[in-house]
């Protein structure tokens, strides 16, 4: 399952505000058309908005490829892809992945038919490397676990929430198909219900055993040792080893400490901050009010309420059990594992680690 395609002149999103009732996909020919999808979490998942920030980034640089001001034009399509959504931190690395091969361009400024061809390539790296960091992710944390055992996750980081495979999920997968994993525990995750509608659609598909509860089960199901342990994906890592994801993924990590449940976050190295040292410092998205008081078309709060609705909590690294990278497994102290990473990370991209 991939959670869009690329035909080098439209990029075909999934389009997930309508699973599990219908498989759609929108068709999106220009940079705001993915812009809105990305707004109306049509595609959403901090790797898949960072691929499909990218190729908007294409769809946008060839939309005003004759103009004089291409370049200024270009960096405020940049800016403006950036902001569709501000906590996953894999939106600003794709763009600035982008904006890096605009800036190392060495062709004629006239003729831009290199760099939109640079541009392209770019993207469909961006999009290639995130299926295959899912899969080197995966081999990484399915060597958490020795025995069959039960798992919960929060929201969801699959298929859909990446290019392919997934980040969570797809050590879920990993794991389940080498006999490790015998049942996964899915909080449907409100609001917007991302683990009622999407995690619960995914890992039927794969026929892995999956059993929905609502998000307040989650102390009772640990209470109960229906789980042994918990995966969620990340939005944001920072250098301290904060973790920002959906919200209620918080509550889960305190409880799962309670418990004595070790609380594993997969993430690429693309989901980390290594620019900003606390979780504190995370910029959180607010949504609208909508997504509090109604429900599935009906409203079920009294018109004009006041309504918080961070769409992302932090979690303290102090919570977490193992970062799981497509590096291999970090673990306290994170700040120090956090700089490895970092220095493995850049000496990769100068060819260092190849
Ligand atoms: O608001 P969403 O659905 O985009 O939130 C998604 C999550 O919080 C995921 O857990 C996170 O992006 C990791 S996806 C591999």
């Amino acid at each position: 399952m991939r959670s869009m395609e690329w035909d080098n002149s439209c990029l075909k999103l999934l389009n997930q505000t309508l699973l599990p009732g219908k498989v759609e996909y929108r068709e999106c020919r220009d940079y705001r058309a993915v812009a809105e999808a990305i707004r109306r979490l049509e595609v959403r998942g901090a790797p898949a908005i960072g691929a499909a920030a990218a190729f908007a980034f294409v769809l946008g640089a060839r939309e005003i490829v004759t103009e004089n001001d291409f370049f200024a034009k270009l960096a405020g399509i940049a800016a403006e892809l950036k902001q569709t959504r501000p906590t996953a931190i894999n939106l600003s690395w794709a763009i600035e992945k982008m904006r890096a091969v605009v800036n190392a361009y060495p062709g004629s400024k006239e003729d831009k038919t290199e760099l939109l061809t640079a541009l392209e390539t770019e993207a469909i790296n961006i999009y290639q490397q995130d299926e295959n960091v899912n899969h080197r992710i995966s081999q990484y944390g399915a060597s958490l676990f020795d025995k069959p055992t039960a798992v919960l996750t929060h929201c969801n980081a699959g298929a859909l929430a990446t290019v392919a495979w997934g980040t969570a999920l797809g050590v879920i997968r990993a794991a389940w198909s080498q006999g490790k994993i015998d049942r996964v525990y899915a909080d449907e995750t409100r609001p917007l219900l991302q683990g009622a509608r999407l995690t619960a659609w995914e890992l039927q598909q794969d026929n892995i055993p999956v059993t929905l509860i609502t998000d307040n089960m989650a102390g009772w199901i640990m209470k109960k040792k229906l789980v042994q342990s918990v995966i969620v994906g990340a939005d944001r890592i920072t250098a301290n080893g904060d973790v920002a994801n959906k919200i209620g993924t918080y509550s889960v990590a305190v409880l799962a400490k309670q418990h004595n449940i070790p609380f594993y976050v997969a993430a690429p190295v693309s989901t980390f901050d290594f620019a900003m040292y606390s979780g504190e410092d995370i910029p959180i998205e607010e949504r609208q009010a909508e997504e509090v008081t109604v429900f599935a078309g009906h409203r079920i709060a009294p018109e004009s309420i006041d309504v918080f609705n961070p769409a992302f909590d932090v979690t303290p690294s102090s919570f977490v059990t193992a970062i799981i990278t497509e590096f291999g497994l970090l673990r306290s102290p994170y700040s120090s594992a956090i700089s490895k990473l970092k220095i493995m990370k850049d000496g990769m991209h100068n060819g260092i680690n190849d």
